[in-house]
């Protein structure tokens, strides 16, 4: 058979680095993006959707060239119409882009934001790192005051604890570009004397970018970072008083935290305060490649994008890896709701009444099953068992001629016939007294 005929007899396969979220998954998803969105609009956030596609050239000039993002990981193509675009790799630039462009800096301050979706990195595939990746991520856009530091903080805090997860807060202070400035040099000056000790990949981060030296994850790397200058002895006056106040405050409110002064995060917007979520009780190379989310300050972003200077600090958390640790932590998570009646039909008469009769549970708020297309009792009632219904209705020919339903109790087997035209009140009120019992009996 010739090469081509083979490849289209071959079946399509999911792109390396996707996953598929089957819907035995869902119920963590749904539990998730419910908890969060409702979390956050505690807090006063408003939701925002951005598109997936954005120029290519709102990442470069916010993320910045010579980071792995820009240079390694951007899905960016020519598109149709010979624009360069880009499937967003994150999500507060698109949302400095809106802050711009829809004039959010004329409506009152702070302006808070949050969102949720799909992200895209060109990551090499490997345990929680995937080439399409889940966000939700919050902006609070127009204030400086380092007690919105503390809040966003404490909220991504409060956020974990309240999913049940173990976590360490790591946060650091990276400054205002004039400290950035005068740190890289003295940060230079120390690992040039230790060139031949980093990795190939630092050498050059060396010169383009001193402060990603700090996050290296290789050993002989970490072993420099440890003994290198911190930037918190570097910050100018007005940063130091900023960080020292978000850190009382933080105090005051009884967030834990550590205080990491290799932490620099990978995307160059960052000024002043930085944080991550690292999972508790695991080693610190593992934990920080880990890292279920991260935030900081970026108050510069919106005025290098072409806004007025707009401070702005936030926070996004990836969701696979927080399902991960969902998991691996035993959290229990509700179950999607599971239907608590099965229709059998018995025939091609009962078959279309049963249509009929679906609807009109559907439309009383139960949540209804069926197998419309098999004939078979046994088959139908093995399905109904699998379900894990409630009460099971039987549309049989005896109750078609007769104008009534039988109504099974799946629990004690008992089957009793009913007035079909009573059917609805009567399942109803069964499910009612059923719930009442369940509660009570749960409770003892
Ligand atoms: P980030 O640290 O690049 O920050 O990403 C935040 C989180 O997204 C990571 O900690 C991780 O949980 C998840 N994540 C990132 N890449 C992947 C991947 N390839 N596969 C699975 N999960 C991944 C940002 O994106 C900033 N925009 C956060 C921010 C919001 N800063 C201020 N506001």
């Amino acid at each position: 058979m010739p090469k081509n005929e083979k490849e289209k007899l071959k079946a399509p396969q999911l792109l390396r680095g996707m996953k598929d979220i089957l819907p035995s998954e869902q119920k963590y998803w749904e539990y998730l993006r419910n908890k969060i969105s409702s979390f956050l609009q505690d807090y006063g956030f408003k939701r925002i959707d951005t598109p997936i596609l954005e120029e290519s050239s709102l990442f470069i000039r916010s993320v910045g060239k010579g980071t792995d993002i820009v240079d390694k990981e951007m899905f960016s193509f020519i598109d149709q119409g010979g624009d360069n675009v880009t499937l967003r790799p994150e999500g507060t630039a698109p949302v400095a882009r809106v802050y711009i462009e829809h004039g959010m800096v004329n409506q009152p301050q702070p302006i808070k934001l949050y969102y949720m979706g799909s992200f895209f990195r060109h990551d090499r595939p490997q345990a929680g790192r995937h080439r399409q990746f889940h966000q939700f991520g919050f902006e609070v856009l127009g204030d400086n005051h380092p007690v919105i530091d503390t809040q966003v903080i404490m909220m991504t805090y409060n956020l974990y604890k309240e999913l049940g997860l173990d976590i360490v807060m790591q946060i650091n202070s990276i400054g205002c570009p004039a400290c950035q400035e005068e740190y890289k040099k003295v940060l230079t000056d120390y690992y040039k004397t230790r060139r031949n000790s980093l990795c190939e990949e630092c050498k050059k981060r060396l010169l383009k970018n001193p402060l990603r030296l700090l996050d290296c994850k290789q050993e002989d790397c970490q072993t420099l970072a440890t003994g290198a200058p911190q930037i918190v002895d570097h910050l100018c006056e007005e940063c130091h008083e900023h960080f020292v106040k978000v850190l009382e405050h933080l105090d005051d409110v009884e967030v834990p935290y550590n205080l990491n002064p290799r932490l620099v995060r990978g995307l160059d917007y960052y000024t002043r305060t930085a944080f991550e979520v690292w999972p508790g009780k695991m080693d610190e190379k593992q934990a920080s490649q880990s890292a279920l989310g991260g935030g900081g300050r970026y108050d510069q972003l919106i005025e290098n994008l072409g806004g007025r200077p707009t401070p702005a600090i936030g926070y996004a958390g990836g969701l696979e890896r927080l399902i991960n640790k969902i998991k691996e932590q035993a959290v229990s998570v509700p179950e999607v709701k599971m239907p608590d009646i099965f229709v059998a039909q018995l025939g091609d008469l009962a078959r279309k009444k049963s249509l009929k009769l679906f609807e009109e549970l559907r439309k009383s708020d139960l949540q209804v099953y069926e197998t419309f297309s098999k004939d078979g009792m046994k088959e139908q009632m093995a399905t109904a068992n699998r379900l894990g219904v409630r009460f099971t209705l039987i549309l049989g020919q005896k109750e078609m001629m007769d104008g009534t339903i039988i109504l099974r109790d799946m629990e004690s087997g008992i089957q009793e016939t009913i007035d079909y035209q009573k059917i609805i009140a009567e399942v109803k009120k069964r499910l009612a007294r059923w719930g009442v019992n369940n509660n009570i009996n749960n409770k003892t």
